[in-house]
């Protein structure tokens, strides 16, 4: 999605804004520019292409030079990617940068075309949200902007600047995230904190609604209605550092080794006496003990680590678990009742049908639980009750480190649960949650164990055109995650198929050398996966096997094998997960794909 950054300070405005923009990358964009007041007058600098590229471009035709601007990456919607279409866009006195969709932009423009007002340059919704602030300007900024906002649908996030304002910044949010970062004698706007943290740790949180003024190093609020308002300063606990590389040459591979310290971090907290204890995210034990149905709903891999908690809560709390898509939860009018329970899980806390579904779950009167990363979202600030997985930020594009305290979480709740309904004797779920508080040194153990021969294994599939995962219970869960991990950044087609179900009709893709990866942790089904692998191989596969140290399969069904350490099986998914995702990194980097920002992807859907 775009990323928006803004600055009013003693630096060089333009270098503040170009460094911010960078530690927006992971968001995807095709397109940069920035609008500096320089002499009292806005410069604007933008290009299609990467930072480099406006940078580049700077340097030939001269860099904007002053102290308060605003800059953007573009990710496009409306439009192509273009010089033309690139923000900032102007109207005759106003200049913007735009984060989201503008659902009317078409009527709006209409109107503004019946106003008298046909002076449209691009194809972009944000150039009527620029001319239509224009339209409404009569020298009091926060009147206009208020009477924009009052025309605008759809979720968006606005940097503005007045050319007759100078050395001032306005923005104003309504759903796309926006903070307000407050340095000394200095202050910038920024779609996420990494942007500023090489700045300030410091930063307000922009609700709903609310516009901020930047000037003279410092920050005003005001609700909708125009009011002042007073917020509160949060501190972001990262150092630059965590959001930065630290020597990995892609933030995937550095975040593939955060995971340790983020299970750590995330469980330590939750678990006292030996047993998980979720009470201070308002998880009370009565609420679970009376559970009848639990929903999971979220996207992409967030929605593949609710598939792996509905085997692990079906299995241990026998109470039943439907896990949907929210683009097509909230559109399937779903039943729900007051004692139904909807876990909506998102490392951003900001993606678009997520946050729809949550607000569906609760006009319906339902419990609403979010598992969310990022403190102060959107999701997190709006259910009853909220589980912080403490991973940190996660920049590149493709989720691993994310998903692993995801899935750590649903354990949590799995014992929790399963202990409140009787379910698990406490010695049981004593072992159990003492098996979660090893799984950081088994993640380490696992990747150190494990990554040379997926870098090796990595080369047998570059050059497939289409390959396979398959799994029984949870290793089918487990291998739609991997299947996504490996499809996003190595554009290799990939699907992932419950082992028994190929012979239905799947298994007459299988031709000489196609990849089948099976994930064969579940000793349970063991024998069932093993007679599956045999059939795809019989039928000139190339067989990749993800097994533990112990797991008895003949070697003629197995073209390569990567082992893992055997631990409680339940557990195995946290084991099981780094190889994909070591797999996928590798197979993204042999090919020389953009690992960390993979093509028509954006690290946080904002819109649906
Ligand atoms: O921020 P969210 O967890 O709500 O994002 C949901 C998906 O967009 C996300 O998990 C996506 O599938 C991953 N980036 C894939 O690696």
């Amino acid at each position: 999605m775009c990323g928006i950054v803004g600055y009013v300070g003693p630096r060089d405005c333009t270098d503040v804004l170009v460094s911010a923009l960078t530690k927006l990358e992971y968001r995807g964009y095709d397109s940069a520019g920035i609008a500096v007041f320089e002499n009292g007058r806005i410069e604007v600098a933008k290009t299609k292409g990467r930072l480099a590229d406006l940078t580049q471009k700077m340097e030939k035709e001269g860099k904007p030079k002053g102290h308060a601007g605003i800059g953007h990456t573009r990710w496009a919607t409306h439009g192509e990617p273009s010089d033309v279409n690139s923000h900032p866009h102007s109207g005759r006195r106003v200049t913007i940068v735009h984060n989201g969709i503008i659902e009317n932009y078409k009527q709006l423009k209409q109107f503004l075309i019946e106003n008298d007002r046909n002076e449209f340059l691009s194809d972009t919704d944000t150039e009527v949200v620029a001319q239509l602030l224009d339209f409404y300007y009569d020298g009091d900024p926060i009147r206009c902007i208020r009477k924009t906002l009052h025309e605008l649908r759809g979720s968006f996030a606005l940097g503005i600047i007045f050319a007759d304002r100078p050395e001032t910044v306005y923005a104003v949010r309504c759903e796309s995230p926006l903070i307000v970062g407050q340095g000394q004698d200095e202050v910038f706007i920024a779609s996420d904190v990494p942007a500023i943290i090489k700045y300030t740790k410091n930063y307000y949180l922009l609700e709903q609604g609310e516009i901020a003024i930047l000037k003279d190093g410092s920050a005003e609020f005001r609700s909708l209605h125009g009011r002042p308002l007073k917020k509160e300063l949060l501190f972001a606990d990262w150092d630059e550092d965590s959001a930065e590389k630290g020597g990995y040459p892609h933030y995937m591979l550095k975040e593939i080794h955060e995971q340790p310290t983020a299970v750590k971090t995330t469980i330590t907290p939750r678990i006292e006496d030996g047993l998980p204890n979720l009470s201070e995210c308002g998880i009370i034990f009565g609420t679970l003990r009376n559970l009848k149905n639990i929903f999971i709903v979220a996207c992409g891999t967030a929605m593949h680590a609710g598939m792996v908690g509905k085997y692990v809560i079906e299995k241990l709390a026998r109470v039943s678990v439907t896990v949907d898509i929210a683009s097509e939860f909230r559109y399937r009018d779903p039943l729900l009742t007051h004692d139904d329970l909807i876990i909506i899980i998102s490392q951003s806390g900001e993606t678009a049908d997520s946050k729809a579904v949550l607000s569906l779950a609760k006009s319906r009167g339902a419990k609403t639980l979010a598992i969310v990363n990022v403190k102060g979202s959107s999701i997190a600030r709006e259910a009853d009750m909220v589980i912080y997985t403490h991973a940190g930020p996660e920049i590149a594009v493709a989720s691993t480190k994310a998903y692993m305290v995801q899935l750590a979480v649903m354990y949590l709740f799995a014992f929790e649960t399963a202990l409140a309904k009787g379910k698990l004797e406490e010695k049981e779920c004593r072992r159990l949650t003492a098996a979660l508080l090893k799984m950081p040194d088994v993640i380490e153990k696992t990747i150190n164990k494990v990554v040379d021969m997926c870098q090796y294994v990595s080369t047998k599939l570059i050059t497939a055109d289409s390959l396979l995962y398959i799994g029984r219970g949870l290793d089918y869960a487990l291998s739609m995650e991997g299947s996504l991990k490996l499809k996003e950044i190595s554009y290799i087609h990939s699907e992932s198929y419950a082992a028994g179900e190929l012979k239905h009709g799947t298994i007459s893709l299988i031709t000489e050398g196609m990849p089948v990866i099976a994930v064969a942790t579940q000793n349970t089904l063991l024998e069932k996966t093993v007679s599956n692998i045999k059939e795809v191989k019989a039928r000139g596969a190339m067989t990749i096997v993800i097994c533990d140290e112990e797991a008895d399969i003949d070697a003629d069904a197995v073209d390569y094998m990567i082992r893992i350490p055997k631990i409680n099986e339940t557990l195995m998914p946290m084991v099981a997960t780094v190889p994909m995702q070591l797999l996928a990194y590798y197979t993204s980097v042999n090919k020389g794909n953009d690992v960390d920002k993979p093509r028509n992807l954006a690290k946080s859907v904002t819109v649906e």
